[in-house]
């Protein structure tokens, strides 16, 4: 592992290198791809100019987001390509790529027929920033500190469970639930948490084996959960009987979201489930066993951190990232 100050060095040199040779925003994309082109590295790009993901860290990448079958990939500014070809190929995925200069989508075009994978792959010329990829299930980046920024609020705002790689750029705050570093590169996955915020009001089906001495087998427990969200991880407490109590380790994995507490007894309980909407079902685990529960939210969810704009002080570490200051 590199230490943190040349890490930092070899991010600010690579940032200089992929954002000094940006077009300006209103440059005029080409009109064709001229016969005989071949793409050169550093060659320059709207926001960012083409350098390639290495095989080995893509292929990474592709498999820490468990790409499959089923999934839609899009490559955000997806070069010669070779994301897309991989995804389909590799993988089984459908997937496409969105590409500005449109030598690289009819260079794409090709590499993706002369690999057999035309059926499934996808090139569009176009402007990430103007392209909706909403619908996608695994999103690739490879593009600068503050274009991941930008995007961040589209890529929250995704379906809960969508994974989000990038090769070498973290997203500010939002923490990366995977990392990996592949010949000195990292690689980051996000899987888009679902929203857990807010009023929660906990139903827990007593039987006989899990029930705490406060409550009889034909009684029904009631905790009332209290949650703020920040990207993928929570805090608050669980009410017990007019008692509140820290909630512990808690995190939403897309859907997924899981947590500890001591109860009224001092006994620990480790909460797994999933949120469906303001519907959550799942199963308490302490020292007698599982017990199933279901929760509903009360009242609307609030937005969680993280869901707006970046911060003035990420900003400014994403450009500081970039040698601008
Ligand atoms: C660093 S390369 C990454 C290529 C590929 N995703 C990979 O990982 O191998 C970034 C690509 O984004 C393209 N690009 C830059 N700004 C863009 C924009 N606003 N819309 C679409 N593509 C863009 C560039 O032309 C370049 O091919």
């Amino acid at each position: 592992m590199p230490s943190a100050f040349a890490r930092i060095c070899a991010l600010t040199t690579l940032s200089l290198a992929l954002g000094a040779t940006a077009f300006a925003a209103s440059d005029p994309a080409p009109a064709a791809a001229p016969a005989g082109f071949e793409p050169a590295l550093g060659q320059k790009g709207k926001d960012v100019m083409w350098l390639p993901t290495p095989d080995v860290l893509a292929t990474r990448l592709l498999t820490m987001a468990k790409l499959g079958p089923n999934d839609k990939l899009v490559d955000l500014g997806s070069g010669d390509g070779k994301i897309v070809i991989m995804a389909a190929r590799d993988f089984g995925a459908t997937a496409r790529g969105v590409e500005f200069d449109p030598r690289m989508v009819a260079h794409s075009e090709a590499a993706a027929a002369d690999a057999g994978v035309s059926q499934k792959t996808r090139f569009i010329q176009g402007d990430i920033f103007k392209h909706d990829f909403s619908d996608a299930t695994v999103v690739a980046l490879y593009l600068l500190p503050e274009l991941n920024l930008k995007l961040r609020p589209q890529l929250m705002a995704m379906a809960p469970g969508t994974r989000i790689v990038s090769h070498y750029f973290d997203m500010g705050r939002w923490s990366p639930d995977q990392e990996a570093e592949l010949q000195g590169r990292p690689g980051f996955l996000w899987i888009v948490p679902a929203n857990a915020g807010g009023t929660w009001r906990i139903d827990e089906k007593s039987t006989s084996a899990s029930t705490s001495a406060s409550t009889s087998p034909s009684q029904a427990k009631t905790t009332v959960l209290s949650l703020q969200q920040s990207f993928q991880l929570l805090k608050g407490t669980a009410t017990i009987d007019q008692r509140s109590k820290p909630v512990e380790q808690a995190r939403v994995t897309g859907q997924a979201i899981a947590f500890s507490l001591v109860d009224e007894n001092g006994k620990p309980r480790k909460f797994e489930g999933i949120i469906d909407g303001d519907r959550l079902r799942g199963t308490i685990t302490d020292a007698s066993g599982p017990t199933p529960f279901s929760a509903t939210r009360e009242g609307t969810a609030p937005p969680i951190d993280g869901s707006g704009p970046p911060t003035q002080e990420e900003q400014n570490q994403a450009a500081l990232a970039l040698g601008a200051q």
